[in-house]
């Protein structure tokens, strides 16, 4: 997959693509990330990119030719989805990041100081994504995010012993914890089922721990989870040694 990003900070994609995850995915070839600097497309002396916005009010507007000359460089790549990062776009969700997974060519636009002319928006762009309900100075950590979660299901990114499709959000609730040694910290023990290699039964209590762990913490997410599984799980909490529920994060869940 190719992501194309349209960036004024071309050096924070660059520092963000380099490591971990993503940097594995570019060597495997599985994903490219590049960059196009809109300070390129400037005609004048000074390279000028924006300008203050008419009526007044604060922060400098990209102007619309410097967008619409940079999108074209990214289309000659070929046909690309152009996806402007901004705050008044959907909110990411996993939905999302696996339908966006299914593309192979991405273009993202990040603003800085006041954003774009609204009317190359209107024109130049596919769709618009936010990260979040807040403000963030520029889309270049919006769009790492973007990458990197999206990259998390090209097939083969992540190594075999992880997989984005047991994390949290992926069927639906948040992951169930998990512990590594030593089995006993601060007097809190490993819940014994995790140690007994019946990996079936080992499941069973992760999808269970799952439900309560998304009903202690994120209840309205578990809409599309049958009520009686809901209840199942209630049913079983009650049944937890308070060691377990304590090791499990489950305290505050009053079952
Ligand atoms: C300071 S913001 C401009 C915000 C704009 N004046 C507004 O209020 O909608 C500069 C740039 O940061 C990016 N940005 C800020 N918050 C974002 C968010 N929540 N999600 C995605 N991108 C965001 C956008 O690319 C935006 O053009």
């Amino acid at each position: 997959m190719k992501f194309q990003v349209i960036t004024l900070f071309p050096e924070l994609i660059t520092a963000g693509a380099s490591s971990g995850v993503l940097s594995q995915g570019i060597k495997k070839n599985l994903l490219s990330v590049s960059t196009i600097n809109p300070r390129d497309f400037a005609t004048d002396g000074h390279r000028t990119v924006d300008d203050r916005p008419f009526g007044g009010g604060d922060g400098m507007l990209m102007l619309p030719e410097i967008l619409e000359a940079s999108v074209a460089k990214a289309r000659e790549s070929g046909p690309t989805r152009v996806i402007y990062l901004s705050p008044q776009g959907p909110v990411l969700t996993t939905d999302k990041v696996r339908k966006l997974a299914e593309l192979s060519n991405v273009t993202l636009v990040c603003g800085r100081y006041g954003g774009i002319d609204q009317r190359a928006l209107n024109v130049l762009v596919d769709e618009e994504l936010s990260i979040g309900d807040y403000v963030i100075s520029g889309g270049e950590l919006a769009a790492l995010v973007v990458i990197d979660g999206v990259s998390r299901f090209l097939p083969g990114v992540l190594g075999h012993e992880a997989s984005a499709e047991k994390d949290s959000f992926s069927n639906g609730l948040l992951e169930h914890p998990n512990f590594t040694r030593p089995r006993e910290w601060q007097g809190q023990s490993v819940p014994e089922i995790l140690l007994s290699g019946n990996h079936p039964k080992i499941e069973q209590w992760r999808r269970q721990i799952a439900i309560l762990v998304t009903l202690q913490k994120r209840p309205e997410l578990l809409g599309a989870i049958p009520k009686a599984e809901i209840e199942a799980a209630k049913a079983f909490a009650a049944g937890l040694s308070p060691g377990d529920k304590e090791a499990c994060g489950l305290g505050g869940l009053g079952l």
